[in-house]
């Protein structure tokens, strides 16, 4: 065995012995495999991952700057291990113990970074809240991110599924972000042109999945904003609250409003949002469903395509507010499968692969899961 390796592994044995011993009581010297690092080991991963499940990491870092990162790079040690990179936990199924490192995004703070005719620019770290990071925002009076209110989550993990919600999309807003290379040691740079953003999509979940980590992003807000009310339940809501001019404030709570009568908290019940893609369609085949199906529920795509909501897709399977065990759908939206107590990884895995035959087998249709499975 190459030596270098054969001491990563003494130390990690020796660090194993460590932890055996806290757990039965003796004095506990927190493992070090980095002199600048304080690795955790067996780390409990519960209240990481907003569906609450009972999974550890190998290894656990909590990272506050890029120097964290290029640590972990310099170290052969640490840098062989598998990566996960963790936010606010909301888009992640942990399945079984991730054998592996664990970089839990913890860096904060908000700055205004830049400011010009058409928009005041706001850099905000990776591990800050992103629902915080909205409020401040609205609270310093910059529009432009209230359709996104309440979405669980850090800013860092916002561009990766290219968040959105009630007629807004994080890409319309967003200028660039930096991010580390595990691959080169740099601190790279993208515009939104580089992050190929799509429909909870970039190209941080193809090419630069094992290798970038996410530092800060830069948000672009206009200065002469116009309310987003194109999504109907949102111009509905604020209808019935009688506002006809609304403020980005008044967005931000119909949204606010909207999403905690139909969404679960998941500080409350454990869920990762929609657990679904919605699907599209070609347009042939939506004209095909619709003839079986008039009250499909459907969204025009620019490129002729048509997505379907595959909520209502769930929902006509008998699917909504039903559970197998503790792994359940919520009872206000299908799309949201829910941890109902003690649920595993695996039987929130095995309800979703049942709901996914039953929407085969109905409307011959294939809904992919927006999680992160690991
Ligand atoms: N519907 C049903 N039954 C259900 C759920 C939905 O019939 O149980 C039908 C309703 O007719 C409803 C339509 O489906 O009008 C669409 O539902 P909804 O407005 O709740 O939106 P969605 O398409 O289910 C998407 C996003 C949500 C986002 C909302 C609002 C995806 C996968 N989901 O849901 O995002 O908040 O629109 O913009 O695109 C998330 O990604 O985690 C998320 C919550």
């Amino acid at each position: 065995m190459p030596r270098i390796i054969e001491e990563a592994v003494s130390l990690f044995l020796s660090v194993d012995q460590q932890v055996k011993d806290a757990h039965r009581g003796r004095r506990y010297n927190p493992p070090v495999m980095n002199s600048q690092l304080d690795i955790r080991h067996d780390q409990s991963l519960r209240a990481l991952n907003t569906f609450g499940i009972d999974a550890k990491a190998s290894a656990y870092l909590q990272v506050c700057g890029v120097e964290h990162l290029r640590a972990v790079r310099d170290d052969p040690a640490l840098s062989s291990l598998r990566r996960l990179v963790l936010g606010g936990g909301s888009n992640l199924l942990l399945t079984r113990d991730f054998d592996g490192l664990v970089l839990h995004m913890s860096n904060k703070g908000i700055v205004v970074s830049g400011d010009d005719e058409r928009s005041v620019y706001v850099t905000a770290q990776a591990g800050e809240s992103w629902h915080d990071f909205v409020q401040w925002t609205l609270a310093q009076g910059y529009p432009g991110l209230e359709n996104l209110s309440l979405i669980p989550g850090s800013v860092g993990a916002s561009p990766i599924q290219n968040i959105g919600a009630y007629g807004t999309e994080l890409e319309e807003y967003f200028h660039s972000l930096k991010a580390f290379d595990f691959q080169t040691g740099d601190v790279i740079e993208l515009s939104r042109a580089d992050c190929c953003f799509a429909y909870r999509d970039s190209i941080f979940k193809h090419e630069l999945s094992e290798r970038a980590v996410i530092l800060e992003v830069t948000f672009a807000l206009p200065k002469r904003w116009q309310p987003n009310l194109r999504y109907a339940e949102l111009a509905t809501e604020l209808e019935a609250r009688a506002i006809s001019q609304p403020t980005a404030k008044d967005i931000s709570e119909a949204v606010i409003a909207i999403r905690s009568r139909k969404l679960p908290d998941p500080t409350k019940i454990g869920n990762a949002g929609s657990f679904f893609k919605n699907p599209a369609v070609s347009r042939e085949r939506y004209e095909q469903l619709l003839i079986e199906h008039p009250q499909l529920v459907s969204y025009p795509q620019t490129d002729g395509s048509v997505k379907l909501a595959a909520g209502w897709l769930i929902d006509q399977c008998g699917w909504k507010g039903k559970s197998l065990g503790p792994a359940g759908v919520h009872d206000k939206q299908a799309l949201v499968l829910v941890n109902l107590g003690e649920a595993t990884g695996s039987q929130l895995m095995k309800l979703a692969s049942r709901i996914q035959e039953d929407v085969k087998e109905r409307f011959d249709v294939v809904l992919e899961p927006e999680p992160i499975v690991i």
